[in-house]
């Protein structure tokens, strides 16, 4: 079995590891790929940035059984499409069904035409109109380019200059046409919490869920970033909160069914636990980076079956299983993150962090030099994953793996996990 998985950050590095402990041994192949997925697989210099590359990399080298796209640019780009019109099994929802992370306001419309609980909000497609509402509603607002910005087109405005300042950024450009349109959303206070699941359009089957660190430093201080640390099971969410959440993650794939829409891959759901109960504060169409990291090493289940019978229709056989074990997950990143770092910085101490019980060392912005030394090349640069019995237990080890790293400029909070235990 040959399957080729598409991404190059700690996301993809957890996918590839799942996928190598499945029992059809598979041989697998990473486009670009990083330092780690190049130990358990092939990296093949392919650009999926045009989802016409990694298919004709593919006819060209004799076919694949898979494609597993780790990003959202290509599903939002048809990058499914082109696969399933060449018959290439390829997972990952259609671009259609892709659209609920591709556009903030379909995704809004979509929860509203099925009673999904959310934040009200208001789309603008000019400054003037978008500024007007600012005045009239008043702050504190949640101000979305509507498209994909990296991560980085969400600003939490506390007062109205601030909303002011980021519906300006967006409508000048900042985002590309991501920012064409502005969606302004209530403010929802609550803790946050990600339930990511597979569907097959019928099926929808919850993983784990999980609880990200977004803010640079330590409690929760500093801009937002990709993600600095994750961790599951989540103590806060109870069998209640669990079973609405799934809920609400069931009632969006049935609503795109009855739209035409079938949803094929995973769905991230971005709750936040109001004391109203949980809302959306988003959808994504794929794993969550860094969830993936703590979800994946959860998963019992052989990856690959879950794969397929998600791309065929079948999820309704496969039961997911999980390990007992908490995970939790550091992410180190280069000095400066999210704003300018330097890279090629060599790295210290891999092995004797992935040599202690229980740990798991991602790549995300990593590259292996010919000269053989392992330098950092991007923002966020390794995530330190390790599971225990218990979370507190997880939490040290992972700690521990992450004293034995070094690299110039070295950057990670010391609170990952942290809040869990304190409120638990
Ligand atoms: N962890 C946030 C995301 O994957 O979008």
């Amino acid at each position: 079995m040959r399957i080729l998985v598409l991404g190059s950050g700690g996301r993809e590095h957890a996918i590839v590891e799942a996928l190598s402990r499945s029992s059809h041994a598979p041989e697998i192949f990473c486009a670009p790929g990083n330092g780690g997925t190049a130990m358990l697989g092939t990296n093949v210099d392919v650009a999926f940035e045009d989802p016409a590359a990694p298919l004709d990399w593919i006819e060209r080298t004799g076919g694949v059984d898979l494609v597993v796209v780790g990003p959202e640019a290509p599903l939002v780009a048809g990058i499914t499409n082109l696969m399933q019109a060449a018959g290439v099994p390829c997972f990952g929802p259609t671009a259609d069904g892709a659209e609920i992370e591709g556009s903030k306001w379909f995704a809004k419309e979509l929860m509203s035409r099925h009673g999904i609980p959310t934040a009200d909000a208001a789309a603008f497609d000019s400054e003037d109109a978008a500024v007007a509402y600012i005045e009239e509603h008043g702050a504190p607002l949640v101000v979305k380019a509507d498209g994909l910005a990296a991560g980085k087109g969400v600003t939490v405005a506390r007062t109205e200059e601030e909303a002011r300042r980021a519906v300006h950024e967006c409508f000048s450009g900042t985002f590309g046409q991501a920012g064409d349109v502005v969606v302004l959303e209530d403010f929802l206070e609550g803790p946050e919490c990600s339930l990511l699941a597979f569907a097959d359009g019928e099926t929808v089957l919850p993983m784990v869920p999980a609880q990200d660190h977004k803010r640079a430093f330590d409690n929760d201080e500093g801009p937002n970033t990709g993600g600095m640390g994750v961790y599951s099971p989540v103590p806060l969410v109870d069998d209640v909160t669990l079973a609405e959440m799934t809920s609400i993650l069931t009632r969006t794939v049935d609503g795109m069914r009855e739209e035409g829409i079938v949803y094929r891959g995973v769905l991230y759901g971005g709750f936040i636990l109001t004391a109203g109960g949980p809302k959306v504060l988003e959808f994504n169409a794929r794993f969550g980076d860094p969830e993936a990291q703590v979800v994946l090493p959860r998963l019992k289940t052989d990856l690959v079956d879950v794969m397929r019978a998600t791309i065929e229709g079948r999820l309704d056989q496969i039961q997911l299983e999980w390990r007992d074990e908490a995970a939790v997950s550091v992410v180190l990143a280069s000095g400066g993150y999210p704003g300018g770092y330097e890279t090629g910085k060599p790295i210290h101490g891999l092995a004797e962090a992935s040599g202690l019980p229980g740990v798991i060392v991602f790549h995300a912005g990593t590259k292996l030099q010919d000269d053989g030394i392992l330098v950092t090349s991007g923002g966020r640069v390794l995530d330190v994953t390790a599971l225990a019995p218990t979370l507190a237990q997880a939490r040290e080890r992972a700690y521990e793996a992450v004293a034995r790293i070094s690299f110039e400029g070295i950057q990670y909070r010391t609170d990952i996990g942290l809040k869990a235990l304190q409120e638990a």
